[in-house]
């Protein structure tokens, strides 16, 4: 059932009920309709309450819908608003704990609303790059003012009902309820007091005006286009909001439905909408049922005390899980405490953290040098040095003291989470669980899921990466997991790029103008240009013909290290971060270039951008052939929120996407052609090559 009717008396009463959040798909919607028919035909009933079941009024769009031909289906949003405010008796909404999008759209079309304390209400509709839809530009204003209501739809962000019905003058809310217990009571008694009133008051007769006009949207659209930057949809919000003070009320919903709808085709809210689909679907894992059981994790190891160790403990302090941390000397382990002092400190200084909740979260830390004080963990997580030898005794360590049923987790970035699997007797419980740094910062976790983990440990973790608020993806076993393994291709390129002819700056400056937080030189300047070398040196023995430009090694060979030592592709003032261009490095190139009898050449910052984006591409198609990626909205995650790729693009697969698989394969060909770039490595993969002939997508 999709919204239940019932009779109280002389009040119909329509209850919403589509869990979780009373979504308003086409059932829904038909079950509102269907049940105001019958209440208008009921002699009996003298006036309507519309409310919803369980945790919210109404969340809004039926995100199952999304996409579908259901989602517009009649009686769309905009028939079931209007059929409410055609009412013949009048509709009350008992709006509580969640009101948002077309919920709260929906409310505006009743006659009346009476709101529970506590209840969320906005208009998100902007964070998917659009505007609401169903007359929340129009209607808002006329009942909260035009600046309160601009600033709720411009952030799409929720505010409280509590404050909301305490914005002087406002007619958003006719009557603020006790309780959200005693909602249900005081709306059938609101209902009935204002039975006879006639007329119906309705939100679009009320006024719209704002007392500077031209002037405060001006202002307003300065203030906008600063944060905006890539996204249309927040200008669009100002601009919808005027209409409602220029234009009749009629004709303002129909600008504002056009709006909608040229938003909806914009690649910017293509690429939001898909983020939103995206970050569900990548907790879900196709041979993992939603209902498969978890483990109990209430308490936490983690073996070192280093960068990550020291980043990852914190993720689980912040949940108000404690940690214990072990080392294999008191220094570490004092350096790691001090470094996690300091880092809470900088928040509490600066505003971000209370010191009795940075005094909580110290308290839930405990360290030690011996295992068997950790035993009793439900969950422990190993950082310690990147060797494999390392790594063997400390599982060896693990798998002695660890109680049955513990989960054991290794944060190792490059080695073969099945060989560690294998130091235990206990294969089934070994996951890899890889952070980025800042461990305590970046929203990415990449779940390694070894040949043999077990069902429950990999849902456990999926669960426990929700309570950390980290964004969890599945990736397979092999070099690099999926994020690593494709920018690896992504460093080479660049470094083809330099010696044909490119600057790192000028390299840089082309992708970060296409939106990534970095280029990839700043980027190694950061990281360290030490560690790409560590790998490379791993890979000359591994694949001797796989080709590499020599620069970055011998950049290294110079000890430019990056920001560490003062000095990597770019040059760098004591104390400051800003990437100066270096005179010797671009000398170093150029040296190079004559060694090996190389003509630069003048590359179109076009050329930079598909080379270094559609490497990342060719090498996530054969990710996805080989299973370690499940899906290609998995590979956007990854690139979304580990590796800076620009959000309003959607991540590299949806944006290879929207160029045209053709398309890029088309480029690719062509790149093949180039004797100083790598033809092989250009060849389509063959799933990349089969979805272009069947002229398909990747999403
Ligand atoms: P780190 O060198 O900062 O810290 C390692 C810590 O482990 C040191 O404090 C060391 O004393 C301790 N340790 C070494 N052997 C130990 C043992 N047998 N028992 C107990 N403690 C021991 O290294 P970092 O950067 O924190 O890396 C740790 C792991 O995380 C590595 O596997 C690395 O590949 C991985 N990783 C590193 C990332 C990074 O950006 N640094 C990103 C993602 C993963």
């Amino acid at each position: 059932m999709t919204a239940e009717y019932k009779v109280h008396g002389d009040i119909a009463v329509i209850t919403l009920n589509n869990p979780p959040v009373n979504g308003l798909g086409f059932a829904t919607r038909l079950a509102i309709t269907d049940a105001l028919a019958k209440a208008n035909a009921d002699a009996a009933v003298i006036a309507i309450v519309l409310t919803g079941a369980g945790k919210a009024f109404s969340g809004g769009a039926d995100i199952k819908e999304f996409g579908s031909p259901k989602a517009l289906a009649e009686p769309n949003l905009l028939s079931v608003i209007l059929a409410v405010e055609n009412s013949a008796k009048p509709v009350v909404a008992a709006v509580h704990s969640v009101c948002m999008g077309g919920g709260l759209e929906l409310s505006l079309g009743c006659h009346y609303r009476i709101v529970a304390p506590g209840c969320s209400v906005a208009l998100p509709e902007v964070k998917l790059g659009l505007v609401p839809g169903a007359g929340g530009t129009q209607r808002l204003p006329r009942v909260l003012g035009v600046e309160a209501a601009l600033n709720m739809i411009v952030s799409g962000e929720p505010v409280k009902s509590e404050l909301l019905a305490s914005v002087p003058g406002q007619k958003l809310f006719d009557k603020l309820a006790a309780s959200v217990e005693s909602l249900a009571e005081e709306a059938l008694a609101f209902a009935r007091e204002v039975a006879a009133v006639r007329p119906l008051p309705l939100v679009r007769n009320l006024p719209c005006k704002h007392p500077l006009g031209d002037a405060y949207f001006g202002f307003a659209r300065n203030m906008v286009k600063g944060m905006a930057k890539n996204f249309p949809a927040p200008l669009k919000c100002v601009d919808a909001v005027e209409v409602a003070t220029k234009q009749k009320f009629d004709q303002g919903m129909l600008t504002e439905r056009e709006m909608f709808i040229n938003l909806m085709w914009t690649p910017e809210s293509r690429a939001l909408r898909h983020i939103f689909a995206a970050e569900r679907a990548a907790s879900k894992i196709p041979d993992v049922p939603e209902d498969t059981p978890k483990r109990d994790i209430q308490s936490v190891a983690v073996i070192g005390a280093g960068t990550m160790g020291g980043g990852i403990a914190m993720n689980f302090l912040n949940a108000g899980i404690p940690v214990k941390m072990l080392e294999m000397k008191q220094e570490a382990l004092d350096r790691g405490l001090a470094t996690i002092r300091k880092n809470y400190e900088a928040q509490v200084k600066k505003g971000k953290l209370k010191q009795d909740k940075y005094e909580q979260r110290m308290a839930l830390l405990s360290t030690t040098l011996r295992y068997d004080e950790i035993g009793q963990a439900d969950l422990v997580i190993e950082a310690v040095f990147e060797e494999l030898g390392v790594k063997e005794a400390v599982f060896k360590e693990l798998d002695r003291v660890m109680k049955p049923g513990a989960i054991l987790a290794s944060n190792t970035s490059t080695l073969d989470v099945n060989k560690i699997a294998h130091f235990t007797k206990r294969p089934q419980d070994v996951v890899g669980m890889h952070f980025f740094s800042p461990a305590n910062v970046m929203k990415l976790l990449e779940v390694v899921r070894g040949e043999k983990t077990g069902k429950d440990v990999l849902a456990t973790v999926m669960a426990v990466a929700k309570k950390i608020r980290k964004t969890a993806v599945v990736s397979g076993v092999c070099d690099g997991f999926i994020g690593n393994r494709m920018i690896e291709q992504y460093s080479r390129q660049a470094g083809f790029l330099l010696e044909e002819g490119a600057t790192p700056a000028q390299v840089d400056k082309a992708v970060e103008k296409f939106g990534f937080a970095m280029g990839p030189f700043r980027m190694g300047d950061l990281a360290g240009n030490d560690i790409g070398w560590a790998i490379r040196k791993r890979r000359y023995v591994e694949k001797p013909d796989l080709k590499y430009s020599k620069t970055a090694d011998l950049l290294c060979e110079m000890g430019r290290y990056g920001q560490k030592t003062g000095a990597g592709w770019y040059d760098y003032q004591a104390g400051k971060r800003d990437a100066i261009p270096s005179a010797l490095v671009e000398k170093m190139i150029a040296d190079h270039r004559t060694a090996q009898g190389i003509t630069p050449r003048k590359i179109s910052d076009d050329e930079i951008v598909q080379r270094l984006v559609y490497s990342l591409v060719n090498e996530a198609a054969h990710i996805l052939q080989e299973g370690i990626a499940s899906k290609a909205s998995d590979i956007d995650m990854v690139y979304l929120t580990g590796y800076g790729f620009p959000i309003h693009r959607g991540g590299p697969m949806l944006y290879a996407d929207q160029v045209g698989l053709f398309n890029v394969v088309q480029s690719m060909n062509h790149f093949a052609q180039n004797p100083l770039d790598d033809a092989k490595f250009w060849q389509p993969a063959p799933l990349l090559a089969k979805l272009v002939a069947d002229s398909k997508t990747f999403n």
